[in-house]
């Protein structure tokens, strides 16, 4: 069965849709099969890849109502070990309908049992904030991944999500674990983003990835081109982050794996 890794922070802006873009683009570099789930009403995971919210039939909101197959919701991209299931604003009021439901935490979860066959890895984008849309991906995966930005207030709000992980992991998904925390939007040298990544590492340990993923133009620049920066830009320092962070990851679930 596939490992499922949410991608989170309640923090807006920090880098979780390029890492969640990136790190699936990568990984089905290294031929994993990968699924890409944006789970963000924005979208801007699907735009990321270039899908056109506005011919997409089925999106993840129609998966989670019944209304659509897996099969119905994946779109093809480039890469033949990678689908993508796209989001759009109507994800947000699936939040308002979640509400009243009983096992409202539990729908993606339910949904995504069958796919975690098909693939070795599910990638979740998830919105900024930690409601109900983000409390079904903590219950869905099993690995929550923490991008956090290089700059100051960067930590603000780190505790109150790593309360939340551990809050669900006692009472919805044992299995939750932190997969890790990953520094972005790095700039080396400067001072004030040297002094975050060290009080980073002396607060959070081994859990920090050792990669780092610069800040680098192209990265902002490639949506518009609707490809990873990976794609576009392969040979920039950011595309050389997002593929070490990759094998990483892998290396951490052999790891893990192993010690079982
Ligand atoms: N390494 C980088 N170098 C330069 N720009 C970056 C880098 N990483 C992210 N950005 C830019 O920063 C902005 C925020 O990134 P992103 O959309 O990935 O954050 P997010 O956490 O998903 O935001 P939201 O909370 O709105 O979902 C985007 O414009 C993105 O292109
Ligand atoms: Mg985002």
């Amino acid at each position: 069965m596939g490992r499922i890794i949410a991608v989170v922070n309640q923090k807006g802006g920090v880098g979780k849709t390029t890492t969640a873009v990136n790190l699936a683009a990568s990984l089905a570099a290294m031929e994993k099969r990968v699924l890409l789930v944006d789970f963000d009403p924005q979208g801007n995971a699907s735009t990321g890849f270039g899908i056109d919210k506005k011919k997409v039939e089925a999106t993840i909101y129609d998966f989670l109502a019944g209304k659509a197959t897996l099969n119905e919701c994946l779109h093809t991209v480039s890469s033949p070990w990678l689908s993508v299931i796209s989001a759009s604003s109507d994800l947000a009021g699936a939040e308002v309908e979640l509400v009243d439901e009983e096992n409202r935490e539990f729908f993606l979860k339910n949904a995504l049992q069958t796919a975690a066959d098909d693939f070795d890895l599910i990638i979740l984008d998830c919105p900024p904030s930690l409601g109900l849309l983000t409390l079904n991906c903590l219950v869905a995966c099993q690995g929550v991944l923490v991008p956090l930005q290089c700059e100051f207030l960067a930590v603000e709000g780190l505790s109150q999500l790593l309360n939340t992980v551990e809050l669900v992991r006692k009472k919805l998904n044992p299995d939750l674990e932190v997969e890790g925390v990953v520094l972005t939007m790095y700039t080396q040298g400067e001072g004030l983003n040297d002094q975050v990544v060290a009080e980073v590492r002396q607060h959070m340990g081994e859990s920090v990835f050792t990669t780092m993923i610069p800040r680098h133009f192209e990265v902002s620049e490639s949506p518009s081109f609707g490809k990873p920066v990976v794609w576009y830009d392969p040979w920039s320092s950011a595309s050389w982050g997002y593929f070490n962070l990759a094998q990483e990851l892998i290396n951490r679930m052999k790891t893990r794996e192993e010690g079982v």
